[in-house]
């Protein structure tokens, strides 16, 4: 039987009881789904890492829903207060440090002195954080290391009954994580890209956003591991003629079987990304896709990293 509910108030208040309860919601972001506990309850948190089959060393986001209660969760100051104001709700997820030694939290942080907090644009997923009344944590609701869902289908696909409720709220309109920069320091160093554009953050703060150049297998950030967001199927990319067996992902004047923006536009190729990364799984009859250059900017950051990372071979 599906665990699929539609989202509406008494789904949401129905999630939001198992959420109390220490049970594991999947529910849609603007992002990408994500699969949810309470912060505080130490063995959901652990059933979220046991269900993706996730190591303990990859901390989690939480997500709130109103701005007032940042400086009680976590570190802040002017720069994190006007970034929140700012770029919230929305795919900006900031990490700060802790300010209070806690415990029940330790698990969700893997025992780091940070904390990564954003609070989502979707009606949902604030809806259901406030009714639960805790800072929700959730990683992407796929199995570590595989395609992130934008549909409550892709989620119930990868996960199955080892989630209590998924709540159903269409397609995620952005379709890449949020963005991740780290503030515990002068400068502000971006961790993942995602759908904040890097440009953007720069244009707001009026200084030069820092990429970390750190080892990609240091367990402080594994979202950037080298093999990541991988489809099944072998993926070539940059490529503008492809082979004639190979499933081709094509972008702007480039078809391909899929197009994942026929006008060129970044945002719009974003939001398809995932989708046709699957479905380029279950047609790709000789196991080969391909897929078209993105530009390096806005958006395409966010859409290279991902797909480097896919075809990164295991
Ligand atoms: O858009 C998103 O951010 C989605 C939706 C559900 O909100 N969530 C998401 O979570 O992508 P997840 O767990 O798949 O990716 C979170 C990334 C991981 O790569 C993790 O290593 C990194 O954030 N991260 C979390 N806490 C961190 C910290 N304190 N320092 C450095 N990296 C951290
Ligand atoms: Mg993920």
């Amino acid at each position: 039987m599906s665990n699929i509910y539609q989202s509406n108030d008494t789904n949401i208040l129905h999630a939001a009881e198992i959420i109390k309860k220490g049970g594991l919601v999947a529910f849609p972001t603007e992002t990408v789904y994500g699969l949810g506990a309470n912060v505080y309850n130490s063995s959901a948190v652990a059933n979220i890492f046991a269900a993706k089959q996730r190591p303990h060393f990859d901390p989690l986001i939480s997500h709130i829903a109103e701005i007032d209660f940042l400086p009680e969760y976590a570190a802040t100051d002017g720069r994190v207060i006007a970034l929140a104001k700012h770029f919230w709700p929305g795919p900006l997820t900031m990490v700060l440090n802790r300010i209070e030694e806690n415990p029940s939290i330790d698990l969700a942080c893997s025992g780091l002195r940070t904390l990564t907090v954003r609070m989502p644009n979707h009606q949902t997923a604030l809806s259901l954080i406030k009714k639960s009344g805790v800072p929700i944590v959730a990683p992407s609701a796929n199995k570590y290391q595989s395609i992130s869902p934008t549909t409550a289908q892709h989620v119930a696909d990868g996960l199955g009954d080892k989630v209590d409720m998924i709540l159903d709220g269409g397609n995620c309109s952005v379709g890449v994580e949020s963005t991740i920069i780290d503030l515990t320091g002068k400068e502000v160093v971006l961790l993942r890209a995602g759908g904040t554009a890097k440009e953007d953050i720069e244009t707001f703060l009026g200084e030069k956003v820092l990429i970390s150049d750190g080892n990609p297998d240091m367990p402080t950030a594994p979202g950037q591991l080298l093999r990541h967001y991988a489809p099944k199927n072998q993926l070539r990319i940059n490529v503008e003629k492809p082979e004639k067996d190979e499933f081709f992902i094509g972008f702007g004047m480039i078809n391909g079987d899929l197009n994942l923006s026929e006008k060129g536009d970044l945002a719009e190729a974003a939001s398809h990304l995932f989708a046709y990364l699957r479905l380029a799984d279950q047609h790709a009859t000789n196991g080969k896709i391909a897929i078209a250059p993105i530009p390096q900017n806005g958006l395409g950051l966010a859409i290279n990293d991902r797909i480097k990372r896919a075809s990164y071979l295991k």
